[in-house]
């Protein structure tokens, strides 16, 4: 299928995702887990993905970092700053994930070394990408820490991962994808961790330090209230495929995919801090697999029709609205 923003039009954009898939080998097939994935984010934007478990939020973060499993590849475009992410080589990637792009994950202790002092691993990314002395880059972590409230930053900062709570930990990990003040940072469900009381907090926390440093956000939650609350916009993913796309206000109080609607049905209050999770919709998540030329969503949809077998692209339906239903006839 076609991608329809061309590859120039997109090059203006910090990061422009052109029919980005992941697939994993098994048993001499291959599933695919994210499916033609195009979108682009503009510097300082902050983007939502939302959808249920297995839709693939995590994979789509993973192939943007070089992080798949060994079993996994990616396939497409992510031109992120100028290069394309997904054919950099090994050095160069690392250049630019230490430098410019930054993820802060579900589960925080994958991405803790637990043999080293949280202040040495916050301050290894400004001695090796930004030349700073040790003394000086120790006195930056100390001070991020701070930012991140965490209690008494220069003790802290000795400690060792196991030392911290769950949410002291996913603290830690919000100071280290900041320090280095990236252009772009994926946070994937990154307050999971938090008591529900303070997970607002953390949030606004994050997003006020983002804002600081002109730093773009893609953050997957399942919270609506949160992408109510923080998101610029929101695109929905179901089946590894992005089902509608736009500013956050609007699809949150006029969702058009039927998939999009069963998710929203209950528009959470902007002022609201923290909302229930996604409601549940009927039927069971579509499972990986051989990929299918319907529409994935399908087999649970109340509205399907013939027409469905056929997975309709991802069209413009509105101002900044994209849509990949055969419902809505084209304006
Ligand atoms: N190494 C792997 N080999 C095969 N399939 C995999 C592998 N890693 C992940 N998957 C599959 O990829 C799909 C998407 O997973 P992903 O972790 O992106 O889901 P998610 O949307 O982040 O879900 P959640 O909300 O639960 O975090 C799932 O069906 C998962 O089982
Ligand atoms: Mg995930």
């Amino acid at each position: 299928m076609d991608c329809e923003t061309p590859l120039t039009q997109m090059n203006t954009n910090l990061l422009s995702l052109h029919d980005l898939s992941v697939h994993f080998a098994h048993g001499g097939g291959q599933t695919t887990v994210v499916d033609r994935v195009s979108l682009t984010l503009g510097a300082g934007e902050v983007l939502g993905i939302v959808g249920e478990s297995g839709s693939g939020k995590s994979q789509l973060l993973f192939a943007l970092m070089g992080l798949l499993a060994s079993n996994g590849n990616a396939t497409g475009h992510a031109l992120f700053d100028g290069q394309d992410l997904l054919s950099l080589p090994t050095k160069a990637l690392d250049r630019v994930r230490g430098a410019s792009l930054s993820m802060i994950f579900q589960d925080p202790m994958t991405a803790l070394n637990p043999y080293k002092r949280i202040g040495d691993q916050l301050a290894e990314g400004l001695i090796h990408h930004q030349g700073l002395p040790r003394a000086a880059a120790l006195a930056e972590a100390s001070r991020m820490l701070d930012r991140v409230r965490i209690p008494d930053a220069p003790r802290a900062a000795r400690r060792y991962p196991h030392e911290f709570s769950g949410g002291m930990r996913q603290r830690v990990m919000i100071a280290m994808a900041l320090l280095v003040k990236p252009k772009l940072l994926l946070a994937d469900e990154p307050t999971t961790a938090l008591d529900v009381t303070i997970q607002a907090q953390v949030l606004d926390l994050m997003l006020e330090i983002a804002h600081e440093t002109g730093t773009a956000i893609i953050l997957v939650t399942h919270d609506l209230g949160v992408v109510a609350r923080i998101c610029d916009r929101v695109a929905v993913l179901y089946g590894g495929r992005i089902m509608e796309e736009g500013p956050a206000e609007t699809m949150l109080s006029d969702p058009r995919h039927p998939y999009a609607r069963g998710l929203l049905a209950t528009t959470p209050r902007l002022e609201a801090a923290i909302t229930p999770r996604l409601p549940t919709i009927p039927g069971a998540p579509r499972s990986g697999g051989a990929m299918l030329p319907s529409c994935p969503f399908a087999p649970r949809c109340s509205d399907k029709m013939p027409a469905c077998d056929h997975m309709p692209p991802l069209r413009d339906i509105g101002p900044e609205r994209r849509l990949a239903c055969h419902l809505e006839p084209a304006p």
